[in-house]
């Protein structure tokens, strides 16, 4: 048998490390892509290893170098969790480790409920995701942790709540906000965050920018979280979550956690999401593109009373953020129908190769109508203060040829 070639010792950037880390093909009889491994239990070579490998798990002993720790149970992990997971490393600047969800809910509820006891604060910035506010204010609250609203953006309003929250677990950002993309400064709320005696972790949902546009990490936030349903898989066919960071002794409590509340993402849709990483730079590039082009020929329509887009802010605090913080502007942008829901409900039904349907981030279109939908948990107070409006209208730009999604846009509206 020929000798094996000793792999270059050099890190690659990140469009080849996702094709070419942390997949062994002589561990799938050669393949050149990983096999699904569809096992929920695994055979231990002796009972000794049975007995290490639990003891690994429990955190009782860590692994040493290179130590071939043998599999438990599809719960606590498995190969192809463990595949996703490096690919998902070099594309988050920064990382060092990451963990796989079912959903982006998962990844969001299993870093609360890690990091979080009774008492303790989260600093939150809205608007969030509608299902992220629920969690909030409809499960932990009623568990005794309290959540603390500062408006997107608001640096200094952010910087007084990290300061004065008792017992402050989390700092939780979203940004862009979902759905009015209104930017929040990371490093400053890092800053915010160092003051704080007892430090905080800073978790960014990156899900609308990153992780090609936007890198939180290297401004000093703990970790990224990611809705995987939308960019990262990009097909608008699966349900998926990460949590990324720099801090493996982190990621590995919220694998413990994974263990226990049983929401690791199961294999053969770690197997998919595997695949579409390679092509999320891709994407997400003509996605912005187009979106950019739409934007800026929508602009002075008379039915559109403001366009929310990060290279149309007209605010000089979010001008600035989103030229330090992301390199492009995107594929979401939301239309301002004057504030009237008829107007929002009568653009959508007008609507054929943009669908009306929740979600983001996949290669089709899709248009929604956040306030009676995404966001209509908020209350009537809560959206007016985050400008989801009544006549909010979000779309999410696919892969189509941009002419042809203006010209619906423009028929619409025109019809209006
Ligand atoms: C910004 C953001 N975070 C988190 C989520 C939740 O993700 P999932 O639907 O994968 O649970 C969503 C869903 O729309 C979202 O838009």
């Amino acid at each position: 048998m020929a000798k094996q070639r000793k792999p270059p010792r050099y890190v690659a950037r990140p469009e080849t490390e996702v094709l070419s880390r942390g997949y062994d093909p002589s561990l799938s009889v050669g393949s050149a892509r990983p096999a699904v491994f569809r096992s929920s239990t695994y055979v231990f070579s002796t009972p000794e290893s049975a007995e290490r490998a639990f003891e690994i798990a429990l955190g009782k002993v860590h692994a040493v170098e290179d130590e071939n720790v043998e599999l438990i149970y599809s719960r606590l992990s498995h190969p192809n969790a463990e595949i996703l997971e490096d690919h998902l490393v070099p594309l988050e600047v920064g990382a060092s480790s990451a963990a796989v969800f079912n959903s982006g809910m998962a990844a969001i509820s299993t870093l609360l409920l890690t990091l979080c006891r009774p008492g303790s604060s989260v600093v939150h910035t809205v608007p969030v995701y509608g299902g992220t506010h629920m969690l909030l204010y409809q499960l932990l609250e009623t568990h005794g942790i309290h959540p603390i609203a500062v408006n997107a953006g608001d640096s200094a309003g952010l910087a007084r709540a990290i300061a004065e929250a008792e017992n402050l677990a989390v700092v939780f950002v979203e940004s862009p906000a979902n759905p009015t993309l209104r930017m929040t400064d990371i490093a400053a709320v890092v800053a915010a965050a160092d003051k704080c005696a007892e430090r905080p972790v800073v978790a960014i949902d990156n899900t609308f920018m990153g992780p090609i546009f936007q890198h939180p990490l290297k401004l000093g936030a703990d970790v990224c979280i990611y809705s995987a349903t939308k960019y990262l898989a990009g097909f608008s066919d699966m349900l998926g979550g990460a949590v990324v960071s720099a801090d493996p002794e982190l990621v590995s409590h919220l694998r413990s956690t994974r263990v226990m509340l049983g929401n690791i993402l199961q294999p053969d849709e770690c197997w998919l999401l595997d695949s579409r990483l390679a092509t999320v730079s891709l994407r997400m590039h003509r996605q912005s593109k187009n979106a950019k082009r739409i934007v800026d020929r929508l602009v002075g329509h008379p039915q559109v009373s403001r366009i929310h887009y990060p290279s149309l802010f007209d605010d000089a605090e979010q001008k600035r953020i989103y030229a330090a913080q992301c390199d492009w502007p995107g594929g979401i942008f939301s239309l301002d129908l004057g504030g009237d829901k008829r107007k929002a409900f009568e653009f959508l039904r007008r609507l054929h190769i943009t669908k009306n349907a929740v979600s983001l981030g996949g290669m089709e279109s899709l248009a929604c109508h956040p306030a009676t939908t995404t966001h209509s948990e908020m209350t009537d107070d809560q959206r007016d203060g985050a400008g989801v409006t009544q006549g909010l209208v979000r779309i999410s730009v696919g892969i189509e040829n941009w002419r042809d999604l203006l010209r619906e846009y423009t028929d619409a509206l025109d019809e209006l």
